[in-house]
This record gives structure tokens, C-alpha cells and sequence, in this order.
């Protein structure tokens, strides 16, 4: 795992979205495999940004989303569609039938579930996979105890996790309990990855995951079994790695 520092949201941001340009530029059809959650939100904002100032393009690109709540339409502004489409998709030149995100209205989850796999095989797989991470170091929303041979799949969310994201509802009680997630290997299957964490909340689980050995009770620990991660985490996300000297 490669680790840069970043000074802050917004340097993390910008080198993130740096990252993700290159590739942007550089692939001829890149597959962009995208995460939800406020991590990535200033990361959007300097795409949009890269693609309103330098014009960068996406009409060659395609992307397929980490998850998606199970019941919650897409058109609701709770959905990761509609989250998706605020933050990038409708600020860009992406034509719609190139961005994906698991259906989390099928009638039957596990075909929609095989159907996300195909999809993602079918696109020749995911160039680069952008990720957060969980306060208890859940990826998408592989949750700890998440088989490592898991592929896509429906998942019942923790209380933490729940209650992690019932800033964005009404209320806990509205926050579903089920997700569609793409599954840890599907993740780790990709060709690079790049893990976000950002914020001294984030301080013990980026400690812990950088020094225990790959287990499935730290999901994002396994991450360390793929051959090129890069870690872009703000000086208060390392503040716990840094007082510990943790070495990886
Ligand atoms: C959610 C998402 C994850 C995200 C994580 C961290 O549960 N499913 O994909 O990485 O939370 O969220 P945040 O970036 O808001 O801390």
C-alpha cells in the first residue's frame, strides 16, 4: 500500500481528483468504479470543477458505484443514483447509459445482484475503485465478518453504520437496513484501488487497519492483500498512525 499525506479535505480532494483525471486522460474506455458518503464529496466538486475550467472529457469513460440502498428509489434524493447525478454525473459529459449503480428496487436481489457482477465483467472489470471508509472499517458497505471471497451481495447494515448515515435522512428510523454491495473480492478484483480517509474520527480505524495483519473483522484490513492501493488520507485522519509511529 502506497500512503500519501495530505494537509487537509481539500489537498486530499484535489490529489484525489488528480488521480482520477490522469487516468481519465490516459485509458481509452477507463472504468471508474465510484464511492458515496461525504468523503468524496469535495473530490466531485473538483472534477466538475476540472471539467467546467479544462474541459476534460468523459464521454469514453463508464462507472459502476460501490452499493445502493435496498427500497429507496432511485429519484429519492436518499438514493446513491440520485446522489450520483447531483454530485458528478449531471455535471459532466458522461452519456447516462455509461454510469451504473446497483438496483436496489429489483424484485429479486440475488439476480440483481448477479447481474452487477456480469455487468462489471462485461466492461473488461474496474480500472480504478475509489473508496471510504467505515468508522468500523466497512468498504461499500461490506460490513466486519464480510467473507473475503464475497461478490456482490444484499447486506443487512450495523446499527453504526445506520446511525453513521442518519445525517442524511429525517430520521434513524427512516435510514434503510439493507444494501446492495458490490462484495469484497468484487473489489478486490480491481485493477487499483484508491482508499479516501479524511478527519480525526477516522484516526483509530486508519491505525488499526494499517497495523493489523489482513482480517475479515477490519474489512478494509484485507486491503492490504491487493497489489496496488493507494491511501490519500488528511493529516487528522494519520494523527493516531503518526503518535503511535505505526509502520505498514
Ligand atoms: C457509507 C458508504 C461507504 C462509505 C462510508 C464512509 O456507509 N456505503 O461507501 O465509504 O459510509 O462514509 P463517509 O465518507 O461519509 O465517512
Amino acid at each position: 500500500m502506497k500512503l500519501i499525506e495530505a494537509k487537509h479535505y481539500q489537498d486530499m480532494s484535489q490529489k484525489a481528483a488528480r488521480f482520477i483525471i490522469e487516468k481519465v486522460n490516459r485509458l481509452p474506455a477507463p472504468v471508474l468504479g465510484l464511492a458515496t458518503g461525504g468523503t468524496p464529496l469535495a473530490t466531485y466538486q473538483c472534477l466538475r470543477e476540472d471539467h467546467e475550467n479544462n474541459g476534460t472529457s468523459y464521454k469514453h469513460v463508464y462507472t459502476v458505484n460501490l452499493d445502493e440502498y435496498v427500497g429507496v428509489a432511485p429519484d429519492d434524493n436518499n438514493s446513491y443514483t440520485y446522489y450520483m447525478k447531483k454530485q458528478l454525473f449531471d455535471h459532466i459529459d458522461i452519456p447516462p447509459s455509461h454510469t451504473h449503480l446497483p438496483d436496489g428496487m429489483a424484485e429479486d436481489l440475488e439476480a440483481e445482484c448477479r447481474r452487477y457482477e456480469s455487468l462489471i465483467e462485461r466492461l473488461g472489470g474496474v480500472d480504478l475503485q475509489l473508496l471510504g471508509l467505515g468508522l468500523n472499517g466497512h468498504i461499500g458497505f461490506n460490513e466486519p465478518g464480510t467473507p473475503f471471497s464475497s461478490e456482490t451481495h444484499t447486506v443487512e447494515l450495523t446499527d453504526s453504520t445506520r446511525e453513521a448515515n442518519a445525517r442524511y435522512f429525517d430520521s434513524l428510523s427512516s435510514v434503510p437496513s439493507q444494501a446492495v454491495t458490490m462484495g469484497i473480492s468484487t473489489i478486490m478484483r480491481s485493477k487499483q484501488i484508491l482508499l479516501l480517509v479524511s478527519g480525526a474520527k477516522k484516526a483509530d480505524i486508519l491505525a488499526k487497519l494499517l497495523s493489523e495483519e489482513p482480517n475479515e473483522d477490519t474489512p478494509a484490513s484485507l486491503l492490504k492483500m491487493h497489489q496496488d492501493v493507494v491511501i490519500i488520507a488528511d493529516s487528522d485522519a494519520l494523527s493516531i498512525v503518526k503518535e503511535r509511529g505505526i509502520t505498514y
